[in-house]
């Protein structure tokens, strides 16, 4: 196996010493560079790009020449996973993802299979990960990702994405039984599809819970966090003699980070809703923290994306255990140039906060 050149990230996650802040964005792969548009039309769409293995090695690694970026992520879709189940997906240009034949009933639950073996419906993400780790030769580490049950149950239902989640929370409350029992297949799917990941060459995984915010505290802990939880505990957490941390991010989950770190999960991903000294004096004891500027600041001019780098760094002042990334996705419509002025300031203004203690 060739030896990781950069292992900043992996070393954050365990809040272990580091020379400087590591840093990665979320959907750093995507629209706003032309390099991957140009990619993703050589494909034909972005399904069509999610299934080459060479195209999506060449998207992943993008970011990696054009930010240097700290951390590559699989380029892939988290709806992946339904339709491997055998839900039809489709993604219109300029549109959303789609389920046209959305789950309904308990029928429709009891008919999904529990996916069991990710080599089968799901062998060409894990040909990618292969083919990303061979591409990346040890430049930086690789992270695999999966979605959160609920958040995969929230477009399964909807048929898509949605403004007020009314089909979902009919059937989570009015047929709570059928909603464990989606969750519960989802779940062991979920954790079975991570753990091909890590198998092919992930070296980190993340447990992407957009949708888990929308819920009442006591609904999220029955039917999102309890279902991460049961992932958590089934994957493996060491690969190639060394650990494979586990991160876990729920948007809108801010009032329950203390829950979220006690799934045993090393990292839990911040919005851009809290302060990150108010999380890291919540649970900065007990696990690192990925995050978190506010993905909207990248449409500000490079000298204030600057200052809100060093006021993020302030705030989480000395110490280890800080990854630096957005709070969510950064949007289509960023420049480019905004997005490299973010992580050369990552890069330049976190040296200070890592300097031996005097
Ligand atoms: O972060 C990365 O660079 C890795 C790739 C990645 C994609 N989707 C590629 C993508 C990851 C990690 C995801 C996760 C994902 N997908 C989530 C969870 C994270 C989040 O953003 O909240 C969700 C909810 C989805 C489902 C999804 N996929 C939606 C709602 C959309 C449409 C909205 C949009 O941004 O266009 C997608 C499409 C999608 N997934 C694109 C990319 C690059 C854009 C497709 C295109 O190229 O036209």
């Amino acid at each position: 196996m060739t030896e990781l050149k950069n292992d900043l990230f992996l070393r954050a996650c365990l809040r272990q010493d580091v020379e400087r802040t590591p840093v990665w964005m979320m959907r750093q792969a995507g629209r706003y560079l032309p390099e991957y548009r140009a990619t993703r039309a050589k494909a034909g769409g972005f399904l069509d790009l999610c299934r080459s293995p060479e195209l999506c090695s060449e998207v992943t690694l993008q970011p990696i020449d054009i930010l240097g970026a700290d951390a590559a992520i699989l380029f892939s879709d988290i709806l992946v996973v339904p339709e491997a189940m055998g839900m039809k997906l489709t993604f219109g240009v300029g549109e959303g993802p789609k389920f046209p034949d959305p789950v309904t009933c308990r029928a429709d639950v009891e008919k999904l299979p529990v996916l069991t073996d990710p080599s089968d419906g799901l062998g060409y993400v894990l040909d990618a990960v292969a083919t990303i780790r061979r591409d990346l030769n040890g430049r930086v580490p690789l992270i695999g990702f999966a979605g959160s049950p609920w958040t995969l149950a929230t477009y399964m239902v909807e048929g898509g994405g949605s403004k007020n989640f009314s089909k979902v929370k009919a059937m989570m409350f009015n047929e709570p039984e059928t909603m464990h029992l989606l969750l519960g297949k989802l779940a062991d799917s979920v954790a079975a599809y991570l753990n091909g990941q890590i198998a092919h060459g992930a070296q980190a995984v993340q447990i992407f819970d957009t949708w888990g915010g929308i819920l009442t505290t006591r609904d999220y802990g029955e039917f999102s966090l309890a279902y991460m939880q049961r992932i958590v505990g089934q994957l493996t957490r060491e690969h190639e003699g060394r650990r494979v941390p586990v991160i876990l991010y729920t948007k809108g989950g801010m009032g329950w980070l203390e829950a979220i770190a006690d799934t045993g999960c090393d990292v839990v991903g911040l919005d851009w809703s809290i302060d990150i000294d108010q999380a890291k004096a919540r649970i900065g004891d007990r696990v690192a923290l990925q995050g978190n500027m506010d993905p909207t600041m990248l449409y500000a001019k490079p000298g204030r994306i600057r200052e809100e780098v060093r006021d993020i760094l302030a705030r989480f002042g000395h110490g280890n255990g800080h990854v630096f990334n957005l709070g969510h996705g950064i949007t289509p419509d960023v420049p480019k140039e905004h997005a490299i002025e973010f992580f050369r300031a990552v890069r330049e203004e976190s040296v200070r906060y890592h300097q031996a203690a005097s």
